[in-house]
């Protein structure tokens, strides 16, 4: 059951901030959590609790031991003690935690902590030179997407795998759109590139995966995202860095212009249930968030 219920706010510990929520982001994590424990990550907390590990919003309280951040500044982190975001205060760790620059929204903010950094590591790690082609397997998602813009940035040649629903999106970012559910996804890649492609950036797993990483003319290059049987398979798991460091620089990005979050549904805090129901589907658009400010 999922509903909307009271509770105080919680007290900033030792590098938290006590935040009032302005948006929370809804990531595919939020329903992993729900459902039990994922190691290395606060699953196994009693219930009722509260999802979420992502948010913008304005400083209310400094915990112990907090530097570079003060009450009253607008910002945009993780909740990484299950604090949970889809509520109108929550606690983000300030190591994990940045200012939001001047000029960037906070809708924008809010997407950047999962989704954003997630696409610029994805990218760093290929570190590819202009003018590769890289396949972005499940292009039309929250991560897909910002890959694809990151990519196209850097003047990599795109090529994405989704749903029909997702090919205007992707086109509009320049990405060559492959229908999975209407084509062989693998002989089309072929076709366009036949010695094989210098990276894959995975975001659907799986027998997908193992279908699209024999692509890769190198399997070294095949990063996923969110399945580490990669690995078997001679690719690598996406290396994250969430720290403040490298949140400023994907707010950076997005100010740019060059890490431009696509976000196709905004939820007021009462269709929390929904907006999660949405990515729960596997087969969500770009980003959804939840407005509660
Ligand atoms: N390691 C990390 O730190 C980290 C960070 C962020 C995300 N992740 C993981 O990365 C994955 C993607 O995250 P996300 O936020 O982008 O999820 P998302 O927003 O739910 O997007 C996933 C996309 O994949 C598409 N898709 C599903 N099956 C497909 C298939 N067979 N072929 C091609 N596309 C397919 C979906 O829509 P259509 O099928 O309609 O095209 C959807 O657009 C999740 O597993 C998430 O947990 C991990």
């Amino acid at each position: 059951m999922q509903e909307v219920f009271d509770r105080p706010d919680p007290a900033p510990g030792r590098g938290e901030v006590l935040v009032r929520v302005l948006v929370a982001g809804v990531n595919p994590l939020d329903h992993v959590l729900r459902s039990g424990p994922v190691p290395g990550l606060d699953g196994g907390r009693p219930f009722p609790r509260v999802l979420g590990m992502e948010a913008a919003g304005v400083v209310l309280a400094l915990g112990e031991g907090v530097d570079g951040i003060e009450v009253g500044d607008a910002v945009f982190g993780f909740a990484l003690t299950g604090g949970g975001t889809y509520a109108e205060t929550t606690v983000l760790s300030a190591a994990h935690t940045a200012r939001i620059p001047e000029g960037l929204s906070a809708v924008v903010a809010a997407t950047l902590p999962v989704a954003g950094t997630t696409a610029v590591d994805a990218l760093d790690q290929l570190d590819l030179p202009a003018g590769a082609a890289v396949l972005v397997n499940g292009v039309g998602g929250g991560v897909g997407l910002s890959v694809a813009r990151l990519a196209a940035g850097r003047g990599l040649r795109v090529i994405g795998t989704g749903s029909a629903a997702k090919r205007e999106q992707a086109e509009a970012l320049g990405v060559r759109f492959l229908d999975y559910t209407a084509e062989d996804v693998v002989a089309a890649t072929r076709a366009l590139v036949p010695d094989g492609v210098d990276g894959v950036v995975d975001l659907v797993g799986g027998s997908s995966l193992r279908a699209v990483a024999p692509l890769a003319r190198d399997p070294r290059t095949v990063i996923s995202v969110g399945d580490a049987s990669v690995s078997d398979l001679g690719g690598r798991f996406v290396e994250r860095r969430i720290d403040r460091a490298n949140l400023e620089r994907s707010a950076q990005l997005a100010l740019d212009g060059v890490l431009e979050p696509v976000i196709t549904a905004v939820h007021p805090l009462a269709d929390a249930p929904i907006a999660l129901a949405a990515v729960e589907s596997g087969h969500a658009s770009g980003k959804v968030v939840i407005e509660v400010g």
